[in-house]
């Protein structure tokens, strides 16, 4: 018998529609390392379970550095997810990634430094020992796989890798920056990847991200370099398809049996901590 999946999915700047689902319930979860950054809208989609959370709440008052990642992970882990796929807005690195195209991750260069990045921190209520955990590959090779077949199902051109360097924020790159990053291999830069993506590996949940790149972040010598109005203007025009994308999703994930995916998950997780019993 296969096991029941319950999709966790995080919605970043502009995506955060609660109408995706439906026999919609809010709850409040509170964890040991704080609160999400909203309530969680639980509910169906085509009758899988799904927990829906903006990451930066629905006001979008939360900037990328004061977001609980660890919180809204832990969060839907205590709630029975067993997978967490996102959207993010992110800038281009890379001339063929054109505003507008959406980019299926599959490895992230960290350039943040004011964030906690693991649930294993020695503090009372968190998780006891140490964990070493790899970070190749950094996001779940299926549920990745699946977000494309999805993507180009639907019609829509998609880029089946890429790195994502995550910086600090709030500000934008300065261009010596934008360059360095595209010199080191990056392909997207954005704000939020890093530690959702870690935080989701060690706490077993299976991960999936949908880029949309909205601009050329200020690397090139043509255009307009990287601004808030630019990047929603791009984000807006084409939520439609980043929601048809996360909803299809959901039904092809749930057509799958992910027993060993996450027993699989879990033994490494339990391998890398390092605490002796
Ligand atoms: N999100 C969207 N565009 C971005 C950029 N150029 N840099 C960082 N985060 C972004």
């Amino acid at each position: 018998m296969s096991a029941i999946v319950k999709i966790g999915i995080i919605g970043g700047s502009g995506l955060d529609d609660p109408d995706i689902l439906e026999n919609r319930v809010e709850r409040s979860v509170s964890t040991p390392f704080g609160d999400p950054s909203d309530v969680i809208i639980e509910g169906e989609i085509k009758g899988v379970k799904c927990a829906l959370l903006a990451r930066h709440g629905r006001s979008h008052s939360i900037s990328p550095t004061n977001v609980n990642y660890r919180a809204n992970i832990w969060a839907f882990k205590l709630i029975g997810c067993t997978h967490v796929i996102v959207s993010t807005a992110t800038g281009s690195l890379q001339e063929h990634i054109k505003p507008g195209d959406f980019v299926v991750p599959d490895s992230f260069i960290d350039r943040t430094f004011r964030r906690e990045v693991t649930f294993f921190d020695g503090k009372k209520g968190s998780p006891s020992g140490v964990c070493h955990l790899p970070m190749h590959p950094a996001y779940c090779p299926r549920t990745r796989q699946i977000l494309i077949d999805t993507t180009k199902q639907l019609g829509y051109d998609v880029h089946e890798k890429g790195t994502v360097v995550t910086i600090e924020g709030p500000r934008f790159s300065s261009k010596a920056e934008s360059l360095m990053f595209r010199q080191w291999g990056g392909d997207l830069v954005s704000m939020t990847a890093v530690p959702e993506v870690v935080l989701a590996k060690e706490a077993g949940l299976l991960y999936g991200a949908v880029a949309m790149a909205t601009d050329y972040d200020c690397w090139r010598d043509t255009g307009e370099a990287v601004n808030v109005t630019d990047v929603l203007a791009v984000f807006n025009k084409n939520v439609t398809k980043m929601k048809s994308i996360l909803v299809q999703a959901v039904g092809n994930i749930a057509k799958e049996d992910w027993t060993d995916d996450i027993n699989a998950l879990r033994k490494i997780v339990g391998e890398s901590n390092m605490l002796k019993s």
